[in-house]
């Protein structure tokens, strides 16, 4: 089967990864043991994601005019995606300060940065857009702008997917636009009533796996794996780019994939640094 077009839409973000025993409360000061910069952003991370599980994938994006910029361009390029329309503005690129626990759950504040400038898109942006099979978007990058990739690739036949996250208010307009919702349990809960307007929608559970359910209420479940948690930062991520790669090879298989990426990716340190290659994800699924 071709491999799909992917044209992800979203942030990169270097991520300033703190480890500590546990989080501090407010107001607290604790002791850490690690201090890593690891290339994130969940529209970066989900790129690399689809990249590593075969997809052709170009990425639409802002870097900043800072060192980071350049590290974050660099390991896009080294996952093969594509990256002639990412834009290099004034200004820092954006960072999200992580702090990791002992049971590798994480708290994460993301500042935009560059992510904050794609306040428009290009005639080139949008060519890539309705040239894609598939348009992949987040909310780290200004909504209106998600609004207006997503109106237009619906008009040019793109299918539409979007992990709504972080979780914010969003026109309906974007709900209707959207073809495949890709959430978490909280943004599960979060988009209840929004969710039934998507005629895809796929929730991870965690460590339990995760459930899609399709039109005419088709539901497929898929377990956990049993994984050695590390860090969960970006397994969500690892989840979504690799589901969108294998989408049109049925939402079967493609659960099946995307929840294997997804723990794997948990056991290790980072977002875009744990994520599997396809054959890591292909023996695991033969031994699972
Ligand atoms: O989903 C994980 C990502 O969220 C991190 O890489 C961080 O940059 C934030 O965007």
């Amino acid at each position: 089967m071709d491999s799909p077009t992917v044209v992800v839409l979203g942030s990169v973000n270097m991520d300033l990864v703190t480890t500590a025993a546990r989080r501090p409360a407010p107001g607290e000061t604790v002791l850490g043991s690690d201090f890593a910069t690891v290339p994130g952003g969940k529209g970066a991370n989900q790129a690399i994601a689809a990249a590593r599980s075969g997809a052709r994938v170009r990425f639409l994006g802002a870097i900043g005019d800072d060192t980071f910029g350049a590290e974050l361009t660099a390991t896009l390029l080294d996952a093969g995606v594509d990256t002639t329309l990412l834009r290099r503005v004034d200004g820092p690129s954006g960072i999200a300060s992580i702090v990791v626990d002992g049971t590798g759950e994480n708290s994460i504040i993301v500042v935009a940065g560059a992510n904050g400038q794609l306040t428009e898109l290009t005639a080139a942006e949008l060519a890539a857009i309705a040239a894609a099979d598939i348009l992949l978007c987040q909310l780290e990058i200004p909504i209106d702008t998600v609004l207006t990739a997503a109106r237009h690739a619906r008009a040019s036949g793109t299918v539409v997917a979007l992990n709504p996250s972080p979780v914010q208010s969003l026109p309906t307009e974007l709900w209707t636009a959207v073809d495949l919702a890709i959430v978490n349990s909280l943004e599960s809960e979060q988009y209840s009533v929004e969710l039934t307007q998507v005629a895809h929608v796929v929730r991870t559970l965690g460590g339990a796996g995760a459930v899609y359910r399709g039109e005419e209420e088709t539901e497929l479940t898929v377990a956990g794996l049993p994984v050695e948690v590390v860090d969960t930062t970006g397994a969500g991520d690892a989840f979504t780019g690799a589901l969108v790669a294998t989408w049109n090879q049925g939402a079967s298989t493609a659960l099946n994939w995307a929840n294997t990426a997804g723990a794997l990716a948990t056991t290790r340190l980072g977002a875009s640094s744990s994520i599997p290659s396809s054959a890591q994800i292909a023996a695991a699924l033969t031994t699972s």
